[in-house]
Parts: C-alpha cells; structure tokens; sequence
C-alpha cells in the first residue's frame, strides 16, 4: 500500500488540496493519505517552513503532493526562512532533479488563451526544467558592501555534465514516447554555462539518442517561438531558471494558469514531488473560488510517475476531460463554479 504526503501549504493550497483528499477516496481508497505543516503556515506555528521530521516524512513517502506556498504576510521573512526557501530545501533534500511542466491545450478550453485558437488547439508542450541546479543553488551567492558605499549582489550560475547529462536523459526518453523531438534551451552564445549545456547535450544525443530529433535554441528565442509558434515544440529541455520562465509563459497559452500540474523527479525508486505551477493566489485564498483542476491533475502525475498506477491516472484524465467538455468551468475560465463544485464535476465523471 502507498502513501502520499500532502503539503497544503499557503493561500489557495488548503483548498485545492481538500479536492485531492476527495477525488483520491473515491479513485483510490486503498492509498493512505498523510499530511504536514509547510510552507508560511509552518513557519508561524513553527518557526520554519519546514520542519527536518517533515523532510524526513517526504523522503519516506511514495510521493508528496503540494498545494501552494508563499504570500505577501512573509516577505519579510529572514530569506533562509521564508516559505520558497521551505518548497526550495524540499526539492534539494528529494533530489528531485527533472521537473516535467507539461503545457497542454484541453479542446474546450482553446478559447480561453491569449492566443488565437488555431495556434493553440493541440498544443501538447512537454517541459523538463533541471531543478536542483544553476543559479538556484549556486554558491558563492550573496550582497556584500563595497569600499565606495555602494553594495554588490551576486550569483553563480553552475553546472557539471552529469547534472545536464540526468537532465537531458529524462527529455530524450520522454521525446521517444511522444513526438520524437527535443528542443534545447540554453545561452550558449554568452553564458560558458550554457556552452557546455550546449557541448553535453550534443554528446549524449550522438551516444544514446541518435534516433531522437534534437535541435539547440537561445533561450530569448525559444521565448519568441513560443508565443509566435508554440506547436512546433514537443519536449523542451533548460535550466533552473530559463525552465522557470519559459514554463510560465508556455502555460499561459493554455487558458489558464489554474490548469496545470507539474512532476518533479528524480531515482525511479524515490518519491516524487507533485504541484501545481499556480501560486498561493492570496486573493481569493479561503473564499471557495479556486480552480482546484491543476492540483487534481498533479494527482494524476503522482498516479503514474511515483504511485505506479497508470490506469486510476488514465481514468482520472479522462474524468477531467469529460467534466470539461460538459462545461464546468470555475471562475478563472471564465465559469462560476467554486472549489468544492469543480472537485463535484470531476468525481461525478470518475
Ligand atoms: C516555480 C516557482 C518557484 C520557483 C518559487 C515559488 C520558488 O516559481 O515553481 O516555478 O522559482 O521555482
Ligand atoms: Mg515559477
């Protein structure tokens, strides 16, 4: 029997995670739900927002699902302490290293984007974003004060070939069981980090994964292609920080940030980290108007990535897309069902 690890966290993140807490009795009652302070909350009731026990309750589960994390009442925060530094820790402590982003368009909701339809009807992106790398974690980092008064801040970006190499292994693999292709995103033309993302890239592509199309973009260019013709792309793979802005962007064209879940993983056998890409919307936190869709769909990632149930995952997704067609909607797709109405509309298709 498994376990998953719910973090609910800040914001909105209570609320979504309550409809993985109903979906999940009603698709799979044998799994055992857990659940942990995390995140702004945790660090007012405890002092951190996270825990060491919560960490090490993490690392045993199958999988840990998030819901939100972060808010306004924390920004001042010692930084060590603030809430991303908690969702940061996490991922260093799982090791979680690829994270998968996917940017799908579902049919119903074409209308919603900020794109013409017929640029994003079909869209089917599928991001993986190093995550426990470059100028994330990149030491030295710091602002110091200058002999002339004025102050310095820097950062280091950093990474190693078998850093990019785990990376680009989850993309290649991840291409065969889709489109095929793989676009690479990196700075090559200024950054000597991304000259050798560029350089480990190309030597395991011709080693392991002849068969897979491969093609190097700039990351400002990958940024255009985008936005002017995003269904070229089938997987993308970049670093910590282009992955974290470029994903955003791709998941715009969807309709919705409110939609989209992501999968952060790494060792096969260690658990996953799941979350929705929205973040704690603080305002609309606690009122029932929250799309709880993206966290339900990052259910279905922890489903078939850590939890190894493909066919509760496929039902799930089908449930989802049937709740769609039918026209539920809630309010950032422009609907007028709350929470606790869309998490009705998804069960009553499962
Ligand atoms: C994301 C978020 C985080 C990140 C923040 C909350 C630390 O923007 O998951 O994309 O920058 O990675
Ligand atoms: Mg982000």
């Amino acid at each position: 029997m498994s376990t998953l690890l719910l973090l609910p966290g800040d914001g909105i993140g209570p609320e979504v995670c309550a409809q993985v807490r109903r979906v999940a009795a009603a698709l799979t009652p044998d799994l055992t739900i857990e659940e942990a302070p995390y995140g702004g909350s945790s660090y007012d009731a405890h002092g951190t927002p996270l825990l060491d026990e919560v960490r090490d309750q993490a690392i045993a589960s199958d999988a840990v699902l998030m819901g939100a994390v972060g808010g306004p009442q924390w920004a001042n925060a010692p930084r060590h302490l603030r809430p991303e530094a908690g969702l940061l820790n996490l991922r260093k402590a799982m090791n979680v290293y690829a994270n998968l982003r996917p940017a799908y368009c579902f049919e119903a909701l074409a209308g919603a984007s900020s794109l013409k339809p017929e640029l994003v009807s079909g869209l089917d992106i599928m991001f993986v974003r190093e995550l426990v790398g470059g100028v994330y974690f990149g030491q030295p980092r710091g602002i110091e004060d200058l002999a002339d008064g004025q102050k310095r801040g820097f950062d280091t970006q950093t990474y190693t070939t078998s850093e990019i190499e785990r990376a680009g292994r989850v993309a290649f693999e991840l291409a065969r069981g889709r489109k095929n292709k793989v676009h690479s995103a990196e700075k090559s033309n200024v950054m000597e980090s991304g000259l050798l993302w560029k350089q480990v890239i190309t030597d395991l592509h011709a080693r392991e994964y002849p068969d897979v199309e491969l093609e190097h973009i700039l990351a400002d260019n990958c940024a255009m292609q985008l936005v002017r013709a995003p269904k070229q792309f089938d997987v993308i793979v970049t670093d910590n920080l282009f992955g974290d802005i470029l994903s955003d962007a791709a998941a715009m064209l969807t309709g919705s940030l409110g939609m989209l879940p992501s999968a952060a993983i790494g060792d096969p056998e260690k658990p996953g980290l799941y979350e929705p890409i929205h973040g704690s919307a603080p305002d609309i936190a606690g009122k029932g108007l929250a799309n709880p869709l993206a966290a339900i769909l990052s259910f279905e990632m922890a489903l078939r990535w850590s939890l190894k149930q493909p066919e509760a995952a496929d039902a799930l997704l089908a449930a989802v897309k049937k709740a769609l067609d039918d026209g539920a909607r809630t309010r950032d797709l422009g609907g007028n069902l709350g929470t606790a109405e869309m998490g009705d509309a998804v069960i009553s298709n499962l």
